[in-house]
């Protein structure tokens, strides 16, 4: 709680989380750190679904009427009477979605919407870009979240070059729409974080810079875990942001080692 208040204290305003037990109770702490200075928040959560009687995890049928418990108990958690923005969850959600559920699900977040509690509906997605196309296409969503960021990553896969041309079309397409696009996976999920080596501070803003080059992104969002790692972020917004050759030498150098480490190897690629 103390380091999201910390965040807020420092100028951050967007905070993301979720009801996936994968962010643990991130949602309570995130309600409390900032109850009193709601208003001047942007928060976002997510609807997960999950059958995890299958063993991929795939829905014959979304369960009617779950978005919207899901929905209530987002509320409940934040202790907030409304929700910025609400995505259907990239992984466990769209992955194992068909594009129809996903826009049976849109259509359930969207009385949500017309009932005042939530203000904007999207998605995220990591790797399954060929569906998040058709889901911008749809121009019925508000805002997506998208794996961008210099190293070709999703969650827990890398990306092939039809994966990432997928993805570039995605940013187009929704530019083209004016949706919201956020950018996630931006310091590589942690992969470009430098590892606390000297040599390598500046590798976290060139990565940051690396993706803010591009003004179809309309908001980053950034995992971090000290108040160290708050600062040297705001640090690098703040400052000169244009991606100099410096950045492009040292990402292109670190990413070549990172990709070509065994661990990284043993990834998927799709
Ligand atoms: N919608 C979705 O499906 C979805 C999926 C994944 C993530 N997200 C959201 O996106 C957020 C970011 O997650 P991500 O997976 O995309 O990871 P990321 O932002 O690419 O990387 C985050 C990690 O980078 C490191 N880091 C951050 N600032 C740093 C700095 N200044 N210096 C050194 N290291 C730094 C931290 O690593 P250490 O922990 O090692 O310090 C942090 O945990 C998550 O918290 C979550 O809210 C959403």
């Amino acid at each position: 709680m103390k380091l999201v208040r910390h965040a807020y204290d420092s100028g951050i305003r967007y905070f993301d989380t979720s009801i996936s037990f994968t962010y643990s109770d991130s949602q309570a702490i995130i309600g409390k750190a900032v109850q009193d200075v709601r208003d001047n928040v942007f928060i976002t959560t997510k609807v997960d679904f999950w059958d995890i009687s299958k063993p991929d995890g795939r829905f014959t049928k979304v369960p009617r009427g779950e978005a919207i418990r899901q929905v209530e108990m987002n509320l409940k958690e934040l202790e907030s009477d409304y929700i910025d923005a609400i995505l259907i969850h990239g992984t466990p959600g769209v992955e194992q979605m068909t594009v129809e559920q996903c826009m049976e699900v849109h259509g359930e977040l969207v009385k949500a919407r017309d009932k005042g509690l939530v203000r904007f509906v999207g998605f995220s997605a990591h790797h399954y870009f060929d569906k998040a196309l058709a889901l911008i296409s749809t121009n019925e969503f508000d805002l997506c979240m998208l794996a961008y960021g210099y190293l070709p990553r999703g969650n827990s896969r890398l990306f092939s070059p039809r994966t990432t041309e997928l993805r570039n079309a995605c940013l187009a397409k929704a530019d083209d729409l004016q949706m919201g696009i956020v950018a996630m996976k931006v310091l590589g999920a942690g992969m470009l974080g430098g590892s606390g080596k000297k040599e390598l501070e500046g590798l976290p803003s060139a990565a940051i810079r690396y993706v803010l080059q591009d003004e179809r992104v309309h908001m980053l969002t950034i995992g971090m875990r000290t108040p160290v790692e708050v600062e040297a972020n705001i640090k690098t917004l703040v400052g000169d942001t244009n991606y100099t050759n410096e950045d492009r030498a040292l990402l292109a150098s670190v990413s070549a080692a990172v990709l070509s480490d065994e661990n990284v190897k043993k990834m998927s690629v799709e």
